[in-house]
């Protein structure tokens, strides 16, 4: 900037003298918007070339007698303005104050709101069938997901290469060929792996829910999942017997589905229970009349059980001597969540449960 910047004045009137400080005041704010400080204070406060003396030089020394005073006032307030502009100067300050106003709230808003998470269905009915066992006297226990072929199937009573493992198409880890047998990792296929893990940790005794993810290559419909949860139950005692676990599932059952659902023992096969029975309990539906969901029989299908077989206590003596099955005696069941679930809630597709649809799970909140 030069000092063509300051032209003369064309006279000394009121309102020329108006028109020339108005348009300096606004070139002034104009600099300081788009200066750094050192820059703008030069350009208006410089001592040889600064547009401040140029006003001086040319407005007021040359300003006739009377119009001085007037001059005078005019460039005083003139320089307060520059000096305060200088304060404030720059363009980084300028675009402090715009990045702040963007942010700027409105304090009158809403606030945002969290919605309120809810336990998924499958979590809240395995905690309500741990529930009803546990004031039965039940402690919990888990084990891992990834399991070994011996404890998923050997100690089970499942021999290498018995027909039984079929019943139970199983996801291996690749690549074990080199390890033994009952050392290769799959994925547990049932809870009831569990059974031995607690049985080595402690001596009968036993009286343990096992809930938990199990694993199966089956093909995905609208009640199966590759993926879904069991609980496991096991009660290991003196003179424990099939009464005894009659009795224990009726009432579990009547807890979970209400105190007019009736049960039924039909036999079974489970390769670690002898003898082995499928529970059935009257349709939750019609009341056991007969309706589609229980395909006209009165009945549906809903867990295993079985007493615990000999030789599963035989696997479990190796770490504890005290599963004498001269001694003691007990009895297992596993029940899958799903299922139940299904049933409680009368949701028709397994899927929904694990596609994380929050139209689907917002419903439990
Ligand atoms: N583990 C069995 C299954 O997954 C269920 C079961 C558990 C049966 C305990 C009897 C006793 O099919």
């Amino acid at each position: 900037m030069t000092n063509e910047n300051i032209p003369n004045l064309t006279g000394f009137d009121e309102a020329a003298l108006e028109k020339a400080f108005a348009s300096l005041e606004a070139q002034a704010r104009e600099s300081a918007a788009a200066l750094d400080a050192e820059a703008f204070r030069l350009q208006w406060l410089g001592r040889k070339q600064g547009l401040l003396n140029e006003v001086s030089d040319r407005w007021l020394k040359a300003a006739p007698g009377p119009a001085k005073k007037a001059v005078g006032q005019r460039f005083k307030v003139l320089k307060e303005l520059v000096e305060a502009l200088l304060e404030g100067a720059g363009p980084s300050d300028a675009a402090t104050d715009a990045a702040l106003r963007a942010e700027a709230i409105d304090i009158t808003l809403p606030g945002t709101r969290r919605p309120t998470g809810a336990e998924h269905p499958i979590t809240r009915t395995l905690n309500e069938i741990v529930s009803v066992f546990a004031a039965l006297g039940y402690s919990v226990g888990v084990g891992p997901e990834v399991e070994t072929d011996y404890y998923n199937f050997e100690c089970m009573n499942f021999p290498p290469g018995h027909p039984a493992r079929d019943t139970q198409d199983t996801l291996v880890v690749a690549a074990q060929e080199r390890k033994p047998l009952r050392d290769r990792l799959l994925l547990r296929t049932h809870t009831s792996p569990v059974q031995m893990r607690t049985m080595e940790q402690q001596p009968p005794p036993v009286r343990i829910v096992i809930p938990g993810k199990v694993h199966r290559n089956d093909a995905a419909d609208a009640t199966h999942s590759p993926i879904f949860h069991q609980v496991e139950g096991l009660c290991v005692d003196t003179n424990i017997t099939f009464s005894d676990l009659k009795g224990t599932l009726d009432h579990a059952m009547k807890a979970l589905f209400g105190s007019a659902v009736k049960t039924r023992f039909f036999p079974s096969f489970f390769p670690f229970t002898e003898p082995s029975a499928d529970v059935q309990i009257s349709c939750i539906f019609c009341g056991g009349k007969g309706c589609r969901k229980c395909k006209q029989s009165g009945w549906i299908e809903l867990l295993g059980c079985g007493m615990v077989d000999p030789a599963v206590f035989a696997f479990a003596q190796e770490k504890q001597p005290a599963y004498d099955p001269k001694k003691i005696s007990g009895f297992a069941f596993g029940m899958g969540v799903e299922r139940i679930a299904m049933m409680k809630y009368g949701i028709s597709e397994i899927g929904s449960f694990f596609a994380g649809d929050m139209r689907f799970l917002g419903q439990f909140a």
